[in-house]
């Protein structure tokens, strides 16, 4: 047979044949390739339902009925067994690791019992048995506002949806106990009918509301950290809004930094607590995790919170998200490799040695901001007079409050490491001015000797040193658990008997 390129200048005509049949069959591979790469996406709502329910089915193992893998994933945040070098999924006592919170805490119910997070499996039980929740019984010894189950379960939709947002964070703490009783789950990021993702959570819409934006028309890869920015994230229960209800609020109407958020509770004069010791008007960080997130370079690349925490895995030749949402060193593999080629010795070492670096700054401010609190309520004692005292206690107040920005979310020093270390740095620096406005007090008042910093070796001593009665506080615990819970489970499950379920 003669070459190709005779044949075309022989007949012109074939040369275009093969063109244009070149032409069509690139056409018909990219169609081909674009459908496997939409259908990689509709398979997700390729299965056979077994169950209908509605969208505010609060109980995790009906949704699960449909989704087994999803579901199965998801049972496996109640695995408590994995620890990282800082992190993980056991329960760490952080005032046992760190006794300087309980004095940093003084006067707030943080000073009582604060842990690490456990997998979302565990978050009704665990905030029932935290000695923050108290234990209330009959109406009496309440210490907290109904608002403080938002983050904890797939009921709090359900039951916004069934007497008003507002109406549902109205009231103490143990009003809603029977009714909130399945832990996070999947009404709180999915639309039942559809599957997508859904913002379950009214703070967030309105935050961004307040800023002119539409959630809804957030990207598909913006909704997959959006839907954990539903709670992990900063905000406080603003009773303005509605008479006397404490509303749940993003303090984002300024920006997300911890400068912005500190001015925006300054301006309303926002205060969460007294300081025991020194009296400062002070702020608790809660969780700022999406905010710092937000200015780290993965978050700048377009890296979400599920693609770290909820990578696909496949299973059986299936692909699909995996839903067991923790640390991702238990789960390098799945997680950063799908992007970074490091073995994973070396990846872990890169997350610890961020954590290592941020935490032995961190440290040092602890340091400074406890012996500010001591020198301030030495102050105190000693006679300093209002006027002397409340330039000191914003500092107070100022430097605590980014030392807890950086810390309070756990992730942070990797999610973020330049800028957590840049809100330690300035933390450092107002704390530094106020101890030496505090000594120029002491000394005015005649104490130019260093105040002693006390013995707070243990959580047991620095418990004692803010005079807590732990002994009484485990015992109300005790009793509420016994006595108080079961008859919510009760309730609850008597409630669920009639929840509208039906099978194919
Ligand atoms: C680039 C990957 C990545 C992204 C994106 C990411 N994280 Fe993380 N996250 C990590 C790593 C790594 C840690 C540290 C784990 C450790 O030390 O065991 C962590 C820690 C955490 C922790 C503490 C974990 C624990 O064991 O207590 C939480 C909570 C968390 N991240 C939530 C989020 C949220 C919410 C987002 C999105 C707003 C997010 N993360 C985005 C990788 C990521
Ligand atoms: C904290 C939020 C969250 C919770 C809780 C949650 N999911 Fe998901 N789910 C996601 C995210 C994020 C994806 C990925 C979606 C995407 O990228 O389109 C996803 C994907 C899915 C998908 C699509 C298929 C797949 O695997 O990618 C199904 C089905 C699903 N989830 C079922 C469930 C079920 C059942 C539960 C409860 C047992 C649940 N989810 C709980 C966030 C959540
Ligand atoms: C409805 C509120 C809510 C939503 C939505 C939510 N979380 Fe959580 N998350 C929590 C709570 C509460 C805990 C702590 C539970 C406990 O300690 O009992 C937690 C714990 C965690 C932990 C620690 C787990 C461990 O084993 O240490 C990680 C990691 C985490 N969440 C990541 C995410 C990510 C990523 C998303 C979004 C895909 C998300 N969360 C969505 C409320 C939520
Ligand atoms: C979806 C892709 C993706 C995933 C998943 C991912 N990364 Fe990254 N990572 C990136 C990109 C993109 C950058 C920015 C690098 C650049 O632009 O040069 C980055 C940067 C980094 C850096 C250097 C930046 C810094 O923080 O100093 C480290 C370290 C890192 N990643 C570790 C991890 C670890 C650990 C995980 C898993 C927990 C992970 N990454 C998961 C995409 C990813």
């Amino acid at each position: 047979m003669k070459p190709v390129t005779q044949l075309i200048k022989e007949k012109p005509a074939i040369g275009w044949i093969l063109f244009f049949a070149t032409v069509v069959v690139v056409f018909l591979l990219g169609l081909l390739a674009s459908t496997i790469v939409e259908r990689r996406a509709e398979s997700v709502f390729v299965y056979t339902p077994e169950v209908y329910h509605s969208q505010f089915e609060p109980r995790n193992e009906i949704w699960g009925q449909n989704f087994p893998r999803e579901y199965q994933s998801f049972s496996q945040t109640a695995d408590t067994s994995f620890r990282s070098m800082y992190n993980g999924s056991a329960t760490i006592d952080m005032l046992e690791v760190n006794p300087r919170f309980v004095v940093l805490w003084a006067g707030y119910s943080f000073s009582r019992e604060y842990n690490q997070a456990r997998g979302h499996m565990h978050a009704i039980d665990d905030i029932r048995n935290i000695l923050r929740t108290g234990g209330p019984i009959d109406g009496e010894g309440n210490m907290q506002p109904n608002t403080c189950w938002t983050c904890k379960s797939p009921d709090v939709p359900r039951l916004m949806n069934e007497i008003g947002v507002a109406e549902f964070y109205k009231g103490n703490w143990e009003d809603r106990g029977h009714e909130i009783v399945n832990p996070i789950g999947c009404a709180d990021c999915h639309d039942a009918e559809t599957m997508n993702l859904r913002i379950s959570r009214p703070a967030l819409i309105e935050a961004f509301e307040r800023q002119g934006k539409d959630i809804t028309k957030a990207s598909h890869q913006k909704m997959r950290s959006l839907v954990c920015a539903q709670c992990h994230v900063e905000y406080y229960f603003n009773k303005e809004r509605h008479e006397g209800v404490p509303y749940l609020t993003f303090p984002w109407d300024m920006g997300q930094s911890a400068e912005e958020m500190e001015k925006y509770y300054d301006e309303m004069e926002f205060v969460d607590w007294t300081h025991q010791l020194s009296k400062a008007p002070m702020l608790k960080a809660q969780h700022p995790g999406y905010e710092i997130y937000s200015t780290g370079v993965h978050a700048s690349r377009g890296v979400s919170c599920a693609d770290c925490h909820m990578p696909y895995m496949s299973e059986g030749g299936q692909k699909f998200t995996d839903h067991h949402i923790q640390s991702p060193l238990n789960n390098v593999n799945n997680s950063c490799q799908v992007c970074h080629r490091d073995e994973t010795e070396k990846l872990v070492n890169d997350v610890n040695e961020r954590h290592k670096r941020v935490i032995e700054n961190r440290n040092k401010l602890e340091i400074q901001i406890v012996s500010a609190h001591v020198e301030a309520k030495a102050a105190w004692d000693y006679g300093a007079t209002e006027t002397q005292m409340e330039d000191i206690l914003m500092d107070i107040r100022h430097a605590q409050w980014r030392w807890d920005y950086a810390a309070a979310s756990h992730g942070a020093s990797f999610h973020s490491p330049v800028e957590t270390s840049r809100v330690i740095a300035s933390g450092m620096d107002i704390i530094q001015d106020a101890r030496l406005k505090l000594s120029r007090v002491l000394a005015g008042l005649g104490h130019n000797e260093p105040v002693p910093y006390p013995d707070i070796s243990t959580k047991a001593k620095a418990q004692e040193y803010i005079g807590l009665d732990m002994e009484k506080l485990n015992r109300e615990k005790q009793r509420f658990i016994d006595e108080v819970v079961p008859v919510w489970e009760k309730k609850a499950k008597k409630r669920e008997e009639n929840y509208e379920v039906s099978y194919y």
